[in-house]
């Protein structure tokens, strides 16, 4: 499949934006520095906290972000389990979760739960993070291309 572009200019803190490459849909999200701020202290709860399984994200993302810029969080929007779309909570914490939920996704299918880097939690069914594709920013950074 072709490279798809997005404008990423008018995207707002805390938003998520989708789009589509190769059939799936790709989300980008514009993290706040709260958001950013409490992902390290969800590593102690997650599989794989440093991203370090190859097929999920490439070598770029594998950071404490799981990014090329910090803010900018981009991924498949396609459970890692059996492939539902899980939901954006970016500051909502439904029930039943846990107080020390900072916000991510959560999979309605099976009840699977993510971080706001897309880390996959211990003890739900999803056995891996949500994949990182390939991008990278042009167009003075106003312009991602995926792919
Ligand atoms: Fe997402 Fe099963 S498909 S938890």
């Amino acid at each position: 499949g072709a490279p798809v572009q997005q404008d990423i200019s008018k995207i707002d803190v805390g938003q998520m934006v989708i789009t589509e490459w190769r059939g799936q849909p790709v989300w980008i999200v514009r993290r706040s520095p709260e958001q950013l701020a409490a992902l390290a202290s969800q590593d102690g709860r997650l599989r794989d906290p440093k991203s370090e399984n190859e097929e999920q994200q490439p070598k770029f993302a594998q950071n404490p972000h799981r990014s090329i810029k910090p803010e900018w969080l981009v991924m498949v929007g396609v459970c890692t389990h059996l492939g539902c779309s899980p939901k954006f909570h970016g500051d909502i914490k439904p029930e039943p979760f846990d107080a020390e939920w900072k916000g991510g996704f959560f999979c309605p299918c099976h009840k699977s739960r993510f971080d706001m880097a897309g880390r996959v939690y211990q003890g739900v069914p999803a056995p891996t993070n949500l994949k990182v594709p390939p991008y990278y920013f042009t167009n003075a950074d106003k312009t991602l291309v995926i792919g």
